[in-house]
């Protein structure tokens, strides 16, 4: 949809800040103006700032914030996979701690059939990225021009890379803007950025997993569930067919967290083993994206498929495959001890008897990204090795002096923030947790299945 410029344009912008911050609904093409002017400069920063903020308190109805994924969305190059030969299917998650579903789901759901076209993002605040744990493979390469992708895609079924600068550059500017205004807590906001960059893969389906708890961005599951809602509706508005699974982010997810470990840990799932709740919840993504794919009849079945297809080793082969056609060591991958390590280790250890009754799982995020596992400023590097190893869990009994978690790092004196964390993350009480949360909290889908 391409909009008049502001000289050319039937509106002002002044107009339509006021017009939301009365708590009026804009058009289409008025969000398309202010998309597009706020994209290509000729609206200035602090209209846009002033939009922003007048939508983070008026909100948007479904129409508007569908008219402004679309614009985002169409601001740059929406990719065509058409010519491949299976249907196209993702899977998002709003970022979580130890979450490296992504890595697991690609080459699984691949070697069923579908193909999974999947660009991935990078750290954002505690929580890891992708990306950075993709690079902790030595030589592997997250930055494929469009050709390359293709190429890779059609010779294995998936590839994994980074947003293209000519993916949703409105999402860009208008990231950056909300960044440093206040204005990144809008659902609607969140939706049509999220939404904008991964309905520009061009796939047919996709599956949401957002996440609620401790160590998510959305701390409430009625939060969660607001998103999801609104982002499986917009998507289905734009002909996807689309699923939202709102999961538990109360304490990291598997054992490892730190970009070189969590490969390992996938390769372990890939292997057939690995920590239950990681390889549980990957095989409900897994089960859900073939099902919206049309590779099974259920989810059940696709539960079933995902099974079956990690226990002949079609998945590990996939991913291994990826890894080569991407640039990465393979040597690493058949033998995962030759992916970066850190020599040192800090326990971090229980001052009582008890159980573990919480995990203040933001804190475990943030004593990696201070290890230097993640970014505190944009232009950080990352230290692939840097890990923390979670052997204590919510409902594990510990006993005084016992190793809750194990530091992974270079010296004592890098792990002594990171400890002092880590050690206040963990609730012990006298008596075990009184019931069990369940890691798929629920699920929003509109059909059968
Ligand atoms: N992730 C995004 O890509 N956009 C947001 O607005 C928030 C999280």
């Amino acid at each position: 949809m391409s909009q008049p410029n502001v000289s050319e344009s039937p509106f002002r912008t002044i107009d339509l800040i006021r017009k939301k911050r009365d708590g009026g609904a804009l058009s289409s093409a008025e969000i398309g103006y202010l998309v597009n002017g706020g994209t290509d400069g000729s609206i200035p920063d602090y209209q846009m700032a002033a939009w922003l903020m007048a939508v983070v308190l008026r909100g948007m109805t479904r129409e508007e914030t569908a008219a402004l994924t679309h614009s985002m969305l169409h601001s740059g190059e929406v990719l065509d996979f058409s010519f491949l030969p299976a249907r196209k299917v993702d899977k998002h998650s709003t970022g979580g701690v130890g979450d490296k579903t992504s890595l697991i789901l690609a080459p699984l759901v691949a070697a069923g059939g579908l193909f999974v076209p999947m660009i991935s993002g990078r750290g954002l605040g505690h929580t890891g990225g992708t990306l950075d744990k993709l690079e902790s493979i030595p030589g592997f390469r997250v930055g494929l021009a469009v050709p390359e992708f293709h190429r890779v895609l059609k010779a294995c079924g998936c590839s994994m890379i980074g947003q293209t600068e000519k993916v949703a550059p409105a999402d860009r500017k208008l990231y950056a803007l909300r960044d440093v205004t206040g204005t990144v807590e809008s659902p609607y906001l969140i939706c049509a950025s999220i939404m904008s960059k991964k309905l520009a893969e061009g796939t047919d389906a996709l599956v949401l997993d957002v996440k609620t708890g401790s160590g998510a961005f959305m701390k409430k599951e009625e939060n969660a569930v607001f998103l999801a809602e609104l982002m499986v509706e917009t998507g289905e508005r734009m002909g996807k067919q689309m699923a939202a699974l709102i999961t538990d982010m109360n304490q990291p997810l598997g054992r490892m967290v730190g970009n070189a470990l969590e490969v390992q840990e996938c390769i372990e799932v890939l292997h057939g083993g690995g920590p239950a709740d990681l390889r549980d919840l990957c095989l409900e993504l897994a089960a859900w994206m073939f099902y919206l794919g049309g590779a099974s009849k259920t989810v059940a079945q696709g539960k079933q498929l995902s099974e079956e297809i990690i226990a002949s080793g079609k998945a590990f082969d996939r991913f291994r495959q990826m890894v080569e056609l991407q640039g990465g060591d393979i040597s690493t991958i058949d033998d995962p001890a030759r992916l970066p390590t850190a020599d040192h280790r800090v326990e971090v250890r229980s001052r009582h008897a008890g159980y573990v009754t919480a995990i203040a799982c933001e804190q475990v995020g943030t004593a990696c990204v201070i290890l230097g596992g993640g970014r505190e400023r944009k232009e950080d590097s990352i230290d692939p090795a840097v890990a923390i190893a979670v052997h204590k869990k919510i409902g594990d009994q510990v006993s005084a002096g016992e190793a809750l978690c194990t530091i992974h790092c270079h010296s004592d004196a890098q792990a002594v923030r990171a400890r002092i964390l880590l050690e206040e993350s963990y609730q012990i009480a006298a008596a075990p947790p009184t019931h069990k949360t369940a890691m798929v909290h629920r699920v929003i889908y509109k059909g059968e299945h």
